[in-house]
């Protein structure tokens, strides 16, 4: 296991490159089981989520190349089993598209119950009334088992009306729709900016979705799936992190290879806090000199404020004049990180969904946790301003996440390395 050892209170200056989305590779990789021929995804992050997910498809018979540092061709022509192993399903939440994408494909689909970070209850309901409303029986237990119900395994298209917003369920069912008869539309469907690419992925490769990034999405289904090459969006978390980070240490960092639409919920939220933001094409110039101001901020789907920045946006408000506030609208559990923070000064109350957040001058170095991927990206974010030195233990979570944060922190100043504990010393199993 590895931890990273910072040494904060130094502002960042220089360029940072963003790479290509985890939340839309996670999606994209088991959707590439779908196509009947090769297709080649570029722009793929190297982050152990991704690299967990090639172990799955391999199992199942797809064969991966990989290309390059950041491009793969998966040939699914030869899949032999719809039963990925449960060790491997375990480790990863996004595990839940492989029913959506080998029950589309083939009518069937066994599936662990997914893993993932923990903060809070993770119900799959509307993904499984998904797939009973195109037609296909599913029993829950320690595996979801999807079989589709008609003669010739094909689902059935049919209108499917989401009872919350959910980024699984809206891909999921997408992608189960996309190969069966008929057409599917989804009402409240979820837009985030990876739903759009995980649509784009699909009809490159011969699918028709349309409406992809509304709330309403239609989806006619085809016979098959054919090849192609698709490049994944950039990873809108990752540059609002690299845009937390200079908020919090002050400096100025050139952030590259953004969408910038993207990106307009969390420069607007840092801007008010008295960050500089400015757009220059595919990418932004982020700079911070003078005092944080306070701010409120609450979580929603997009294009509202992202909980996966939630943890990053409190931990610059720790540092900000005043007194701020934060409602996690999303998840119900994901202020655990905060205990975390206290360790190094932070003042803040959680009471329910809501953090109250008074201001403090610095934080000081100490040793702390990452309890999930993106309390463990704030950890990084408040260790960076610190003074002093903070070790972060369980780093395994940021990898899941973040391609080489740490090569890429230290090219623009950051004094942050990563030293090799044994596990026991940790006291913790890897939970992946
Ligand atoms: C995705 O999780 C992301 N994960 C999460 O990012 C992100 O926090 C979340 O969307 C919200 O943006 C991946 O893309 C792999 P949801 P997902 O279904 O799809 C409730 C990260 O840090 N719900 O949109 O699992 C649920 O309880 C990760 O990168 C149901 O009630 O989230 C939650 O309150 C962590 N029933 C809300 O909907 C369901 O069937 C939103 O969940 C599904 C969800």
């Amino acid at each position: 296991m590895n931890q990273y050892i910072v040494n904060g209170n130094r502002p960042l200056f220089g360029e940072v490159t963003i790479s290509g989305a985890k939340n839309a590779a996670v999606a994209i990789i088991p959707a590439a089981l779908m196509v009947d021929g090769i297709c080649r995804i570029e722009n793929i992050p190297q982050i152990s989520d991704v690299t967990l997910l090639f172990s799955i498809l391999d199992e199942l018979g797809a064969k991966v190349r990989v290309l390059n540092q950041h491009a793969v061709e998966i040939d699914s022509r030869h899949i032999h089993s719809t039963k990925p192993s449960f060790d491997l399903v375990r480790k990863i939440r996004a595990s839940y598209y492989l029913i959506g994408a080998l029950l589309g494909r083939f009518g069937q689909a066994t599936v662990a119950m997914p893993g993932g970070c923990n903060f809070g209850v993770r119900p799959i309901d509307q993904h499984v009334k998904g797939f009973k409303a195109l037609g296909a029986e599913v029993t829950e237990g320690n595996f979801v088992e999807a079989v589709a119900k008609s003669e010739n395994g094909r689902l059935v298209g049919a209108p499917v009306y989401m009872d919350v917003v959910s980024v699984g369920a809206t891909m999921n069912v997408m992608m189960a729709a996309v190969l069966a008869e008929g057409i599917t539309t989804i009402e409240n469907a979820a837009k985030e900016p990876h739903i759009v690419d995980l649509a784009n992925f699909l009809n490159s490769m011969g699918a028709d979705i349309k409406g992809a990034g509304t709330d309403s999405i239609k989806i006619r289904g085809v016979e098959r799936l054919n090849g192609g090459t698709y490049c994944i969006i950039p990873d809108q978390i990752e540059a609002g992190t690299y845009m937390t980070a200079v908020a919090a240490t002050g400096g100025q960092l050139l952030i590259k290879n953004i969408i910038p639409k993207h990106m307009e919920c969390i420069s607007a939220k840092l801007m008010e806090m008295g960050v500089y933001v400015e757009e220059i094409d595919d990418t932004l110039l982020v700079r911070r000199s003078g005092p944080l101001q306070r701010a409120k901020v609450k979580t929603q789907p997009y294009p509202g404020f992202p909980t996966d920045m939630q943890p990053q946006i409190a931990t610059v408000m720790a540092l900000a004049e005043g007194t701020s506030m934060v409602t996690e609208a999303v998840w119900n559990n994901r202020f655990r990180y905060v205990d975390e923070l206290r360790r190094l000064g932070a003042n803040i109350q959680v009471d329910g969904r809501v953090a109250v957040i008074e201001g403090i001058d610095h934080f000081t170095g100490a040793p702390i946790e990452a309890c999930d991927l993106r309390a463990g990206a704030a950890m990084v974010v408040a260790a960076l301003a610190a003074h002093g030195t903070t070790e972060i233990s369980h780093v395994q979570y940021i990898e899941r996440g973040y391609e080489d944060l740490v090569g890429k922190l230290r090219a623009v100043g950051a004094d942050i390395r990563i030293v090799e504990v044994p596990d026991e010393d940790l006291g913790m199993e890897n939970i992946g």
